[in-house]
């Protein structure tokens, strides 16, 4: 006799034991299909465990027989395959997103006269509060760094925002949306030079030096598990740069771009309207083999970020670089534009899907911001970058404020714009 079993097991309670427990009480062989990262990353945030870190957890249980992979939410093709007598379940999928599900296993399984038993759900478990809970345990910087590959190989598309200080940050590591019983959110934290720059009234120049915007990392790191790209502008020079890397991998960063642009550093959606100069390939290329000689773990990634479009050197240059700087070791390609439609960097992108040693593709559609994400994942795009978009939500929402407080001479209008001050202290971790 045959048993299935599909779950994930990453914050494997008691609530799991228990279905196993009923599963050995009708004493036969126990299969356990045992969700893929990819599965579990369509509807809700990648596992904490890889799935062979919880392969070893659950093959361990007393009374498994087998753990196989289940690569989609759907049990379809692994019940084909077994023809299980029994499936186990807990009784807490008859509504929401797994109802679907469970209703398919029950057709199949009618094929061969299989049965559905469904385990009374165990109360006093909320896989919301084990996720809290491991939040404020923290990461470490070696599971932080991983995480982007990971994200990478199981996401259509891995979305970034931008913090530029611990309290943004907790927006991105915590806010979320349900919509069609899927659980949304941003999969990492981007490290802006303009926004870290802007946050202290200081120009995007340079100015701030690497040391300066790795000090103000440290806020987010303290509040924060997900995975971070930290953007260097052009990695100053070569002898500065490897330091970075070491830095940047030694507190659990996953990933640095660098830009091909040498000189005083401007920001690239002036374009050409100031005075900007690129690298030339081969410079950049010594630059991005040199960080990757300097590299400790091996996940860390070095992205290079190509200047062409916003240079106005076309496509052909920019496609050349990508090729150049793949070979020169770089772990993926931002390509950057200041045009407000998705075309160029479409272009681009189609033409990029073709390179033989292609890697991920990263963009940042700040001026064309009409791009969808589906059109970006029709286009082979891995990343995307919300660059500056807490920033630039900050500054209007005080000045309102500000502007409230002086009409009316006093404070009470504006608290309607304010959060109350019970919910701000709240939202601190470590306040109560
Ligand atoms: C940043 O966010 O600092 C960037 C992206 O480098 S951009 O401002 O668009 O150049
Ligand atoms: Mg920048």
């Amino acid at each position: 006799m045959k048993i299935y079993i599909g779950m994930s097991a990453d914050l494997l309670h008691h609530g799991h034991l228990n279905i196993i427990e009923e599963a050995r009480k009708l004493g036969g062989e126990i299969i356990i299909g045992l969700l893929t990262d990819k599965a579990i990353s369509s509807y809700k945030r990648l596992p904490f465990m890889t799935w062979k870190e919880r392969k070893k957890i659950i093959e361990n249980i007393k009374g498994i027989s087998k753990v196989i992979a289940q690569e989609t939410l759907d049990y379809t093709d692994n019940l084909k395959k077994i023809k299980p007598d029994f499936v186990l379940h807990g009784d807490d999928w008859k509504e929401g997103r797994q109802s679907l599900v469970r209703q398919n296993v029950i057709d199949i399984l009618s094929a061969w006269g299989g049965k559905l038993i469904e385990i009374p759900y165990t109360k006093g478990i909320s896989s919301t509060y084990l996720n809290n809970v491991l939040k404020e345990v923290g990461t470490t910087p070696e599971i932080r760094l991983g995480r982007l590959r990971r994200l990478i190989k199981n996401k259509k598309i891995v979305k970034f925002l931008e913090a530029h200080n611990g309290l943004s940050s907790l927006v991105v590591e915590n806010f979320y949306i349900e919509q069609n019983n899927h659980r949304i959110e941003f999969d990492g934290i981007w490290i802006s030079s303009l926004t870290q720059s802007a946050a202290k009234a200081k120009p995007d120049t340079g100015y701030l030096d690497t040391t300066t915007r790795i000090e103000g990392l440290q806020d987010i790191l303290d509040v924060t598990t997900k995975p971070i790209i930290f953007d260097a502008d052009n990695g100053r020079h070569i002898e500065h740069f490897v330091f970075t890397v070491k830095t940047l991998e030694r507190l659990g960063i996953s990933a640095v771009i660098i830009e091909d642009k040498i000189g005083l550093k401007k920001n690239s959606l002036f374009g050409i309207e100031v005075k900007q100069e690129q690298d030339t390939k081969e410079m950049f290329a010594l630059k991005i083999n040199a960080g990757k000689k300097a590299q400790v773990t091996q996940n860390f990634m070095i992205i290079a970020r190509i200047e062409s479009l916003i240079l106005e050197q076309g496509i052909d240059d920019a496609i050349l670089r990508a090729t150049t700087y793949i070979d020169a070791g770089a772990d993926g390609i931002m390509i950057h534009s200041r045009k407000n439609t998705f075309d160029e960097v479409e272009k681009f992108a189609r033409r990029y899907n073709k390179l033989n040693n292609r890697k991920p593709l990263v963009v940042v559609p700040s001026s064309f911001s009409v791009v969808r994400e589906e059109e970006l994942i029709n286009a082979g795009v891995n990343i995307v970058i919300y660059a500056n978009h807490l920033l630039r939500a900050s500054y209007p929402a005080m000045v309102n404020v500000a502007k409230s407080i002086l009409e009316n001479e006093r404070a009470l209008e504006a608290d309607k714009f304010c959060m109350p001050i019970k919910e701000i202290i709240e939202l601190i971790p470590g306040s109560k």
